[in-house]
């Protein structure tokens, strides 16, 4: 019955992140309440996601969003979703999506924190029924709550986040986050509308055998990240590509492996974007013994200097970033 199924699996993520707070001795609950909006937010999400083909709400928008690419039906619903969640939960005074030209700023004179989310991750995939996203990071605003948002509310390097994570919609739905306390993952179970924690304290693998890169634009590839994955074809490692960044970052976390999406002369910067892709599953990478880089400095590290910038993104088990980017140096 439910009510087994409820006390063989364990602690929910709202108790989890009740218990949770106990790490924070100044925290006056914000933060968690927080965390339990974007769980409800999730909850929605993977609701409209598992009915798109039967809601009509598959398929494209009919706008193209300021990254240049034709929005679907589902990254519009899901920044709504979440932007109304993060909106109505009071602790938020801003946020960054990858859906908004501009900062979402939210007129919250109380709110202490900044969110930067990408939505929907993986929207070639939403009509192919293939897995899709959510990532998410969370900042502490720098000037004082209540006065006007300011740039440096927003252009924070990711070594600022108080805390980061994402939803993977796929064969099961899971909300992976960090509040910088290690990262601990919690899989949704429908019938009764909760996450559960199904992998806590989750650590990656210091290597791997598996490297995720779309090879389409392999001609236009620096020459150490070529010699990199001849290295890979010569052991013989497995090619794993979903074209979901966080379906992939995920079983690479797990089982150990290598994602990169690299600068190429279409995308001079790579693809993914610092603020609400790779931003957040850096730290979730560090906080798990994994590694992130953008080809030669520690992504954390990068200072943002607008909104939308995209980064060269080597992500995965720490042997593999170490070994791409030590060929990356000797090459250039
Ligand atoms: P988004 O759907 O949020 O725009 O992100 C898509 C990203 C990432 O999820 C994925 O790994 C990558 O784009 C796939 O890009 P390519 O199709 O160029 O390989
Ligand atoms: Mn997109
Ligand atoms: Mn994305
Ligand atoms: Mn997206």
């Amino acid at each position: 019955s439910d009510s087994k199924l409820a006390y063989s699996v364990g602690v929910t993520l709202d108790r989890f992140i009740k218990m949770k707070q106990d790490d924070f001795p100044f925290a006056s609950g914000e933060l968690s309440q927080l965390l339990r909006d974007i769980g409800l937010a999730a909850k929605i999400v993977n609701r409209e996601t598992n009915r798109a083909g039967l809601a009509n709400i598959a398929g494209a928008f009919g706008n193209t969003n300021i990254q240049g690419e034709e929005q679907q039906k589902l990254d519009v619903i899901a920044n709504i979703r979440f932007t109304r969640a993060l909106t109505k939960g009071g602790e938020v005074c801003a946020i960054v999506s990858e859906e908004d030209d501009e900062v979402i700023d939210l007129q919250n004179s109380s709110g202490k924190y900044v969110v930067a989310i990408d939505p929907l991750d993986g929207s070639s995939n939403i009509d192919v029924n293939i897995s899709i996203g959510t990532i998410f990071s969370i900042y502490r605003r720098v000037t004082p709550v209540g006065s006007p948002i300011q740039p440096e509310d927003i252009m924070q390097p990711g070594r600022n986040q108080v805390a980061a994570g994402y939803v993977l919609y796929g064969s099961s739905t899971m909300l992976v986050y960090t509040t910088g306390h290690g990262v601990n993952g919690f899989t949704y179970e429908a019938s009764l509308g909760e996450f559960f924690l199904s992998h806590p304290d989750m650590k990656a693998p210091q290597n791997g055998k598996i490297y995720s890169i779309n090879e389409g634009t392999y001609n236009h590839f620096e020459p150490g990240l070529r010699e990199y994955l001849e290295n890979c074809k010569k052991l013989e490692y497995s090619a794993r590509y979903i074209g979901s960044l966080v379906a992939d970052f995920h079983r690479n976390l797990l089982k150990g492996g290598i994602y990169i999406y690299p600068a190429t002369t279409k995308s001079p910067s790579g693809k993914l974007r610092l603020l609400y892709e790779a931003n957040a599953l850096a730290f979730i990478a560090e906080q798990a013994g994994a590694s992130a880089i953008d080809g030669e400095e520690r992504i954390l590290d990068i200072q943002p200097s607008s909104l939308h910038q995209r980064t060269p993104l080597y992500i995965g088990s720490i042997e593999m970033v170490k070994e791409v980017g030590a060929l990356i140096k000797k090459r250039r």
